[in-house]
């Protein structure tokens, strides 16, 4: 795999980005998606055959690159996903040797609960308890055409698996001045999502730089290693990525009566259910982040993200138990721990915070809603697990993750006193993947 800076155009590089799946490396951009859950009930060999013709099926990393951003376009093709879990490739019957090694992805996500001081399994929808051997992802701008296909494919499943769905629709933050760019999404708490991310191509830093010269104090490019780790079922340049998934319901109505009282009581909300709300993430619902006065001022504050917390050593500004503080501390040590998210919200509420922050409470949802959290990296164990002990940790006197922890309460360290916390997020299920070269499925 070539290191170093890569345009995604490179010759050495086409080999590998032809049998990758596409999402990993750059996510698919559409807004709708069904999350298609499988246990396979056929012999292994005829699950396989299943397998391997639905290979042809897989985008991969080159065709979602040339297609650019044609898939906003009507009648656009949808983008079609597949990813394993450990139970899935037992299944299957592929020999131990040819399946991903890595140790936390072969437990599966129920048995981490502990090591990550999750809740217990037990407590998950019951209908997200039994084991799963396979995920498709297929996502499509129109809800119309993504119901089409959902059922081509599901008439592909008789006699092969059982089958669930779970839907996402990411909610595009509408602006004053129209709408901000592609990645610019609102989730359900009201907040501007999806902003920072690891990037692995020029073309991907190009575009972040947003007009300034470099990245001064956050530098978000990436090494394809981070996200990719060889596929030992394929060739020399067969690679996969471990998706983690997980069902995450946000409870709207509990986080802004928190907030609302928050604002009433705290000094540091000074009144402002949005500034309470700003010390819980480390960023304003625009996306501004919490930070000294005067630090990456670009002019354009929801896009800001060449920033560090260096100015900001005992947490006066940004709380240490913000979300994005908690889980990226930007101090150049997590960075293998970075993980590519792509997950995107499912059920719906009112899209913007000022709408959220008028409505009454009893109108905003207390669950059904929430994100379907998923992210990529090449280590589960090294990444993403890392970063959720974290967050759940009540880390010396300064609180869990005030976002993505899921132990139940504590108190959050604010500069100017502790600050009451309940977790307003609750795990309802979820699974350790990982998404095959394509070569491997349709050679299954
Ligand atoms: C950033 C929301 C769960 C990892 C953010 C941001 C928001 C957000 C609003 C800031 C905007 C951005 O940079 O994209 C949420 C919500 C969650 C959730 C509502 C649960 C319902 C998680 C979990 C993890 C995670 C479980 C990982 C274990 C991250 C990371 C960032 C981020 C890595 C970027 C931090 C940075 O580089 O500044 N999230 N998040 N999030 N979140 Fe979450």
């Amino acid at each position: 795999m070539p290191e170093g800076r890569a345009s995604r155009a490179d010759a050495r590089l086409q080999p590998l980005l032809r049998d990758l799946q596409g999402n990993i490396l750059r996510g698919h951009g559409r807004e709708r998606c069904a999350l298609i859950l499988l246990r396979f009930h056929c012999a292994p060999r005829e699950a396989r055959r299943w397998v391997s013709a639905f290979g042809g099926w897989v985008e991969t990393a080159a065709v979602q690159f040339a297609g650019g951003n044609a898939y906003e376009l009507p009648g656009a093709a949808p983008f079609w996903g597949f990813y394993l879990s450990a139970a899935g490739y037992r299944h299957l019957g592929v020999p131990q040797a040819l399946q991903p090694a890595d140790p936390a992805f072969q437990a599966g996500m129920r048995a981490a609960a502990q090591r990550l001081g999750d809740p217990s399994p037990d407590t998950w929808d019951a209908d997200l308890q039994h084991e799963l051997h396979a995920m498709v992802l297929l996502a499509h701008a129109e809800a119309p055409r993504l119901q089409q296909e959902q059922a081509r494919l599901v008439a592909s499943l008789d006699g092969i698996a059982h089958w669930s769905v779970e839907q996402g629709q990411a909610h595009q933050r509408k602006h004053r001045d129209g709408l901000l760019p592609a990645y610019r999404f609102v989730e359900h708490f009201g907040f501007a999502d999806g902003r920072s991310q690891p990037l692995f191509f020029e073309e991907d830093l190009a575009e972040d730089l947003e007009g300034a010269a470099a990245h001064v104090h956050h530098d978000p490019s990436a090494p394809l290693s981070l996200v990719l780790a060889p596929d030992a079922a394929g060739g020399a340049q067969a690679f996969g990525s471990y998706l983690v998934w997980r069902k995450l319901e946000q409870d709207v109505r509990g986080f802004h009566r928190a907030l609302r009282a928050l604002a009433q009581t705290h000094p540091d909300a000074r009144g402002d259910a949005a500034r309470a709300g700003a010390l819980m993430v480390g960023r304003y619902p625009d996306g501004s982040p919490l930070q000294p006065p005067g630090a990456a001022d670009t002019g354009r504050p929801g896009e800001v993200n060449d920033f560090d917390f260096s100015g900001d050593a005992e947490g006066r500004h940004c709380p240490f138990s913000a979300h994005i503080r908690r889980i990226n501390p930007r101090d150049g040590q997590g960075r293998d721990e970075r993980i590519v998210r792509r997950g995107i919200s499912y059920g719906t509420v009112p899209q913007t915070f000022d709408e959220l922050a008028a409505a009454p409470l009893e109108a905003l949802p207390e669950g059904g809603v929430g994100l379907q959290f998923m992210c990529f990296q090449s280590a589960i164990g090294m990444q993403f697990e890392r970063l959720q002990q974290r967050a759940n940790v009540q880390a010396e006197g300064d609180g869990p993750d005030a976002i993505a922890g899921t132990a139940a309460g504590g108190s959050l360290r604010w500069p100017a006193g502790p600050a009451g916390f309940q977790s307003f997020v609750t795990l309802k299920g979820g699974e350790y993947f990982h998404a095959p070269a394509r070569s491997v499925l349709t050679r299954m």
